[in-house]
Formats: structure tokens, C-alpha cells, sequence
């Protein structure tokens, strides 16, 4: 409903300029299709449930549901680049993650990271990860966890 009503807007508007000979009838076609993805993505967007990030921190260090907290094994001091690290440093992690698995986004890839550590296995690594907060999370967790992750 609201598209057709956008592209009657269009029209009209479009009819409008024509009118006064300012833009061709090509020029209308190419405006009218570019509007439309726009839209999509709007919609796609507000459906996702919006994290917390200072909730996914507490959960990141203090863990939930009896599932271990990520700091355990993510050690976010500063020290670590000096030390052996049983897991990566999180730090930035939110620019790696959009080049991570082809087709995901940041937000995509850091979801999946936490609910199947082991699909991708950042090199240098081992799949230590603990694989089952799956069970214990519910989409708000992750969904704050990863609004977390991406402020680091
Ligand atoms: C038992 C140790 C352990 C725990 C607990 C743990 N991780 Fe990990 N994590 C790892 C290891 C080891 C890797 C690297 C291997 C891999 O990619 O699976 C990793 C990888 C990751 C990555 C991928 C990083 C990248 O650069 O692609 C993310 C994101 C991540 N962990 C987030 C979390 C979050 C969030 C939690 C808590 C909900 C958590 N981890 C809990 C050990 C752990």
C-alpha cells in the first residue's frame, strides 16, 4: 500500500516536471526503481529486536543462565598481547566481523560467532569455544551481546 502510494507521489510529481519539460520520461523510470530498495531495507531493519549494549557487557562478564561468561576466555586488559590467549581479543572486532563469512554483516556474523563458535574458527585458534549458549541466551541476550561487542 504505502509503495504504491510512493510511486503515485512519484508519478505525479514526475508528470509535474515533464510538464515544465524539465526531465524526460527515461530520467522517471530509473527514479522510481532506485526509490524502492530503500524501503525494504527500512523494513528489515526495525524488525531486528535492538540490543542493549551496557545489559551485554554484564552479560559478557558476568555470564547468564549458568552459561560461563565470555570473559573467561576473552580477556579484554590490554595485556593480552603479551600473553598466550586461549581466545582472540575482542577488540575492534566489529570491523573483522563484516569480512568474515561471505554474506554476512557485522551484526549477522558476531549473532552466529556466539551461537556456532565452530562454523568459522578464527585462524591461530582452536574451536574452544563453548558451544552452547544457544540454549541459554534468548535472541534479547545476543542481540545485546552483540551491540556490546560492537562498541569494543
Ligand atoms: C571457553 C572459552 C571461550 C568462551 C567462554 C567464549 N569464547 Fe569466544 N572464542 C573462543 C575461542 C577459542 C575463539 C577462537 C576460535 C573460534 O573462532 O571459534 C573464540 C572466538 C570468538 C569470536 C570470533 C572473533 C573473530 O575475530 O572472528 C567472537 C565474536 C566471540 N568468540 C565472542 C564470544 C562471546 C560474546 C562469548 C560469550 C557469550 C564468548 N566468545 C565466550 C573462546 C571462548
Amino acid at each position: 500500500m504505502l509503495k504504491s502510494a510512493l510511486i503515485v507521489l512519484f508519478i505525479s510529481f514526475i508528470m509535474g516536471m515533464t510538464a515544465c519539460g524539465a526531465v524526460s520520461s527515461t530520467a522517471t523510470i530509473t527514479l522510481a526503481a532506485t526509490a524502492e530498495p530503500e524501503l525494504i531495507v527500512t523494513e528489515v531493519v526495525s524488525a531486528e529486536p535492538i540490543g542493549d549494549a551496557e545489559r551485554g557487557q554484564q552479560i559478557f562478564t558476568r555470564g547468564l543462565d549458568e552459561a560461563p561468561p565470555c570473559s573467561t576466555c576473552h580477556v579484554q586488559s590490554g595485556l593480552e598481547t603479551r600473553m598466550f590467549q586461549l581466545a582472540p581479543s575482542l577488540i575492534s572486532v566489529g570491523e573483522r566481523a563484516a569480512t568474515r563469512i561471505e554474506g554476512m554483516n557485522a551484526e549477522e556474523y558476531l549473532h552466529h560467532s556466539i551461537v556456532a563458535p565452530s562454523e568459522y574458527v578464527v585462524s591461530g585458534y582452536r574451536a574452544m569455544m563453548y558451544g552452547n549458549y544457544a540454549d541459554h541466551f534468548s535472541d534479547k541476550d545476543i542481540a545485546d551481546l552483540v551491540a556490546y561487542l560492537l562498541t569494543l
